[in-house]
């Protein structure tokens, strides 16, 4: 399952962040609840964030692969 419904506007959120916390972290938390109670068989659910989680990535190592950018050094993904 792929999760990207979101309120991404920053100024949007400023305005209104109960509002911006009730579609993204409750509403990801939702889609969680449900895949959990409809999806037993379910085996993966991504969901999309920001670099302002992730952070510049200072120490990930870029590398070309397949035509693929990805981090050699992290490769199931950003922890
Ligand atoms: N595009 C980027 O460069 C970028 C960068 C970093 C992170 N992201 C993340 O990727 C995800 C998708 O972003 P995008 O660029 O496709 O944005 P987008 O605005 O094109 O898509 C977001 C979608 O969520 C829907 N949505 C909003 N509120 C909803 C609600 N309450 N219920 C159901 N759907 C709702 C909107 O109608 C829209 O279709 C977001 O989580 C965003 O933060 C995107």
């Amino acid at each position: 399952m792929l999760h990207l419904a979101a309120q991404v506007a920053v100024t949007t959120s400023v305005i209104n962040p109960a509002n911006d916390f009730e579609i993204n972290a409750t509403g990801t938390f939702n889609m969680l609840e449900g895949a959990r109670k409809h999806l037993p068989n379910l085996k993966m659910f991504l969901y999309s964030s920001t670099n302002k989680v992730y952070g510049g990535l200072k120490d990930g190592e870029l590398e070309l692969k397949n035509e693929r950018w990805g981090l050699s050094n992290c490769t199931n993904g950003i922890p």
